[in-house]
């Protein structure tokens, strides 16, 4: 059993890889392989409509052809048996990395026929893992849901069966005091730090328990 866990926050330490090492943990204590890939540490682009993927008996069919780092994450992907993405919310949807490699993952399976079939020849779970400034109610207001969705709905179609976990109210800053800040109260950030984020990690070691157990 193998899980995959993708970050797409630029921070080694944040919010994002706190909850996806959290998943990987759980997974690990069931017996997992686990392997985390932070999208930072590579150089890579998205999605460049060159259509080789889709071509009739083309040679790379259903596989991305654009030689870059993405490429052996994207053949990670091929042989993990669950996936946990992890992204930050920038301006209500994942960061550009992230949303760049989720093109070039799911555009290269979907199958342009009455029922946007997948190429992916297999079922896996996937989890996707969003951490915000916002809490429950602006992210609903603000309607972040729509996006979210969205992926959810793309990510079970191409690959497999697809949960999410959304962690509101995040600790941004190392010192509050240092930034101009007067959306947010420190002590309140500090509060939901404190009580909401363990449950949060909770959750995300729990997700990895359950994928680890899913085959
Ligand atoms: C460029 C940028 C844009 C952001 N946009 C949003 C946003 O639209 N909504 C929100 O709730 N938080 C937003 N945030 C805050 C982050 O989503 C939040 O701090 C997150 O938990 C950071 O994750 P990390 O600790 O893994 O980096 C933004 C942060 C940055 C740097």
């Amino acid at each position: 059993m193998k899980i995959l866990a993708i970050n797409g926050s630029p921070r080694k330490n944040g919010n994002t890889a706190t909850l996806l090492n959290k998943a990987l943990e759980g997974a690990t204590s069931k017996g997992a392989e686990t392997e985390l890939i932070n999208l930072y540490d590579l150089h890579y682009r998205g999605c460049i409509s060159c259509f080789s993927c889709k071509r009739i008996n083309g040679k790379s069919y259903g596989k991305c052809t654009v030689n870059d780092d993405l490429i052996p994450v994207l053949k990670k992907v091929e042989t993990a048996d669950a996936i946990i993405l992890g992204s930050p919310l920038y301006f209500g949807r994942e960061t550009g990395l992230m949303s760049s490699c989720l093109e070039r993952l799911l555009f290269q399976y979907l199958v342009y026929d009455s029922e946007y079939s997948s190429l992916f020849g297999k079922k896996i779970s996937t989890g996707y893992i969003y951490t915000m400034n916002v809490n429950e109610e602006q992210a609903k207001i603000s309607g972040y849901y729509t996006h979210i969705n969205a992926n959810k709905l793309f990510l079970a179609k191409m690959l497999g069966s697809s949960e999410t976990l959304l962690a509101y109210d995040t600790y941004q800053f190392n010192d509050y005091s240092k930034y101009v800040c007067t959306a947010f109260s420190e002590q309140h950030k500090a509060e939901v730090k404190a009580t909401q984020f363990p449950l949060d990690c909770k959750k995300a070691f729990d997700m990895g328990v359950r994928f680890a157990k899913v085959k």
